[in-house]
């Protein structure tokens, strides 16, 4: 099986330098890559923070922290990812934005190399296929945040080999997280069932069934959710929920996965979420 020592994460935003972060804390060496030298510096500062509010909380000692720090170098140069064993792909959840990305990740990076998306609904076999080594293109799917969140979803394309799930597996395991096997089919697991509750939380709104903060209390007191799902989708972003309820809509054919209006309205609005400081909420800057 693929021997993974170097890993590549391309995008530095939430996803991406959440799973930068991990993987450096498990031992791998990291190369971050973004774009975007403001984003990158964004991004590594994010994880120097999160390490030394680890180290205050004694989560980890200050070595652990510098070494996790030092084991990542960030690069604005996708060449800069040439030399790694795995890659994994945080970018924004749009399709012609990942096939784009995969066509210069296959371009700049080794043949052998495993190629990974962290998309949230993409198929992995459409991503794979705009790339020449199908075989070595899997889906993981970590959860927000990811050094909090235990699960890894994993997605085998149609052309994904045994042999690259099992690496894929293997990596996900080393750094800390339950990787689950997935088939590749819009909204895989996780989102098939946490979007929809989400896109029914804004028809709930926008019926002027109940408010955003009864929303919120009724599903986090009634059902035990650690976020009501109005609060959730914020934290998400509310793009990428209604992104992915498009790949359901679209992907599965069915009227009950049509995106709220509502939902559609508070995007072209600018309202992502808490990422801009305002969604179905307001967060302080
Ligand atoms: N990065 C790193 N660590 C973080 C963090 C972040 N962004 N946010 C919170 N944490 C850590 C805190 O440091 C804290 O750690 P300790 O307990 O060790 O001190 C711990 O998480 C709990 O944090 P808080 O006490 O501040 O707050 P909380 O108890 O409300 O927990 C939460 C925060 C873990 C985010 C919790 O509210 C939660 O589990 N929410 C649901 C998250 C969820 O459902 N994520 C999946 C989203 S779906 C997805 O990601 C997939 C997709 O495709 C859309």
């Amino acid at each position: 099986m693929a021997n993974i020592e170097k890993i590549g994460v391309v995008g530095a935003g939430q996803m991406g330098r959440g799973i930068a972060q991990v993987a450096a804390f498990s031992g791998y060496e990291v190369y971050l890559f973004d774009v975007n030298q403001e984003a990158l510096d964004f991004g590594l500062d994010f994880i120097k923070k999160q390490l030394d509010r680890g180290v205050s909380k004694e989560k980890w000692d200050q070595k652990t922290a510098d070494d996790t720090l030092a084991r990542i170098s960030g690069v604005t140069d996708i060449e800069g990812l040439k030399d790694v064993d795995l890659a994994i792909e945080a970018a924004t959840e749009n399709k012609d934005i990942k096939f784009k990305i995969f066509k210069s990740m296959d371009e700049a990076i080794k043949p052998e190399a495993i190629l990974a998306t962290n998309t949230s609904s993409i198929s992995i076999t459409e991503i794979a296929a705009v790339t020449s080594r199908p075989q070595l293109v899997a889906g993981m799917h970590f959860m927000n945040p990811v050094p909090v969140m235990k699960l890894v979803e994993g997605i085998k394309g149609l052309e994904t080999s045994d042999e690259t799930f099992a690496a894929v597996k293997e990596a996900s395991e080393k750094m800390g997280k339950t990787f689950v096997s997935v088939r590749d089919m819009p909204g895989f697991a996780v989102n098939r069932i946490l979007m929809p509750m989400i896109n029914e939380a804004v028809y709930v709104l926008h019926e002027g069934i109940a408010s955003v903060e009864d929303i919120d209390a009724s599903m986090k007191l009634g059902t035990n959710q650690p976020m009501g799902p109005l609060t959730l989708a914020d934290f998400i972003g509310l793009d990428t929920c209604l992104a992915i309820m498009e790949v359901l809509h679209e992907g599965l054919g069915d009227t009950k996965y049509r995106p709220c209006p509502l939902l559609k309205q508070y995007v072209q609005a600018g309202r992502l979420g808490r990422k801009v400081g305002r969604g179905f909420y307001s967060y302080e800057k």
